[in-house]
């Protein structure tokens, strides 16, 4: 079973899927953590044209994990659950995710993993494309300055944070969007049955018990 909560960069889709993962005893699944795995390859092999860059795919290993907040991933071995949180990646995977053939790629890798537990999942196209039969589908959103914001805090806490100003984060989400949301393959959309929540003014523990309560009267999840 798969509840799936889609949303822009920033809106607080990641922190509050990890939250009701650790309250409701359930697995999570960071979308957007696979897309910048992908993209951390293809800048270490040197940005090599699409073409080539796809040759490489049958031959990735990639693992993911969920334990102690963090979600993890190794990819060929070596873990990269900080790097892919950098700047560099973050100005170039909404480019390597308009790749329909890279989006088909992790697609095939999410519906595998959540074959065998409760999940709950982050991402674009999650409840448009990937699992139109999600058992509940949340759309999360913000203003621009409040994702920005709280973006430019994260990175403060991790280690990609060097030099890059509220503004640069700002612009970067503001791309990102416009890329995501404009673009052919799965775009960034709300789905028609998909539950709105902003949090914009909102506290952490305000929307965490308002989807909590969604998800409880929806679904009865009783762990
Ligand atoms: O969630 P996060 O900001 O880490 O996602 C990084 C990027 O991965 C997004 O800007 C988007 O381009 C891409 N992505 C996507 N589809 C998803 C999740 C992320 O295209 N389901």
């Amino acid at each position: 079973m798969i509840i799936v909560i889609d949303g822009p960069a920033g809106s607080g889709k990641s922190s509050t899927a990890k939250e009701i993962a650790n309250r409701l005893e359930i697995q999570y699944l960071d979308s957007g953590a696979i897309y910048r795995a992908l993209t951390y390859l293809w800048i270490a092999a040197d940005k090599p044209e699409k073409n080539s860059f796809l040759k490489l795919l049958p031959g990735v290993k990639l693992q993911t994990a969920y334990k102690n907040q963090m979600f993890f991933v190794e990819l060929n071995g070596a873990d990269i659950t900080h790097a892919i949180r950098n700047q560099n990646v973050a100005e170039q995977v909404s480019d390597v995710a308009s790749v329909p053939e890279i989006r088909k790629f992790v697609n095939d890798y999410m519906r595998n993993l959540v074959l065998d537990d409760i999940y709950i999942a982050d991402g674009r196209d999650l409840g448009t494309a990937v699992f139109p039969n999600a058992a509940l589908k949340i759309y999360m959103d913000a203003s621009l300055e409040e994702r920005a914001r709280r973006r430019y805090m994260e990175l403060q806490e991790d280690d990609g944070s060097a030099g890059v100003t509220l503004e640069d984060v700002k612009q970067n989400l503001s791309e990102r969007d416009q890329k995501d949301q404009n673009r052919s393959a799965d775009p960034l959309k709300k789905a028609d049955d998909a539950i709105i929540i902003n949090t914009t003014g909102k506290t952490f523990e305000e929307q965490i018990s308002e989807i909590i309560d969604i998800i409880q009267n929806k679904l009865k999840l009783k762990r």
